[in-house]
């Protein structure tokens, strides 16, 4: 839910999917530039509008409400099945919360349970709109709108890929989530973090 205090929001992409709003979108669309990670911006180029009309993710663009038609970054969410080793529980809080909601193998001492994935989460680089949010900022956006989605279906994990280098490492265990030390990567390049939401 957005709060009045908040200097940016995120929308839903569909909202531009009626006819006028296509060249709204699009335009949003070009103006996004990722740099430091060149599938944030492919993903968003040639995949957003597609897997959300097909309902694989659905992406969200995060607008500035100073600056109206200025787009500070955009993430995607979808719903999908995670493992979870039992040394990758850091808590007997989490491990409580985790046990409502997955299904234990004794056999490789691992949780399987539905998540909400954060598919995709970036700043846009272009024209410095990235020094005018924080990753923070952006992450907290993405997570308020998984609040909204528990608040309606339940759920308790959030989770996410990331590669595999210490900024990110960094900025995800800053904001609260846990590294899952092995499994289920969809590249063994990549790490896999989650958090209870
Ligand atoms: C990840 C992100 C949201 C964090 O935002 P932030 O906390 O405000 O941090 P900054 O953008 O200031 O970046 C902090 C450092 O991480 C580095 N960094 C950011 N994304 C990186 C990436 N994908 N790979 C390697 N380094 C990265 C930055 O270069 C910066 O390094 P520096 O301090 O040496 O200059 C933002 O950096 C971003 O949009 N990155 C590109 C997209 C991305 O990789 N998203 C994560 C997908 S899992």
């Amino acid at each position: 839910m957005m709060k009045l205090e908040d200097s940016h929001y995120g929308v839903n992409i569909r909202r531009y999917f009626e006819s006028d709003g296509e060249e709204v979108l699009r335009n949003f669309i070009e103006s996004f530039s990722c740099p430091k990670n060149p599938d944030i911006e492919h993903f968003l180029k040639h995949n957003a509008i597609e897997f959300t009309k097909k309902q694989q993710s659905v992406t969200y663009l995060v607008l500035s409400k100073e600056t109206p038609g200025l787009l500070m970054g955009y993430f995607a969410l979808t719903v999908k099945p995670l493992k979870i080793g039992v040394k990758d529980i850091p808590s007997n809080t989490w491990r409580r919360k985790i046990e409502r909601v997955a299904r234990f193998n004794e056999e490789t001492q691992t949780y399987s349970a539905a998540g909400y994935l954060i598919a995709q989460l970036g700043k846009n680089f272009t024209g410095g709109a990235n020094e005018r949010i924080t990753g923070k900022e952006l992450l907290n956006i993405a997570l308020d709108t998984v609040y909204d989605i528990q608040d309606m279906a339940g759920g308790m994990i959030a989770f996410l890929d990331a590669e595999n280098n210490n900024s990110l490492t960094e900025f995800y265990t800053h904001n609260g989530f846990h590294l899952i030390s092995d499994i289920n990567s969809p590249r063994e390049e990549m790490l896999q973090f989650y958090r209870m939401i």
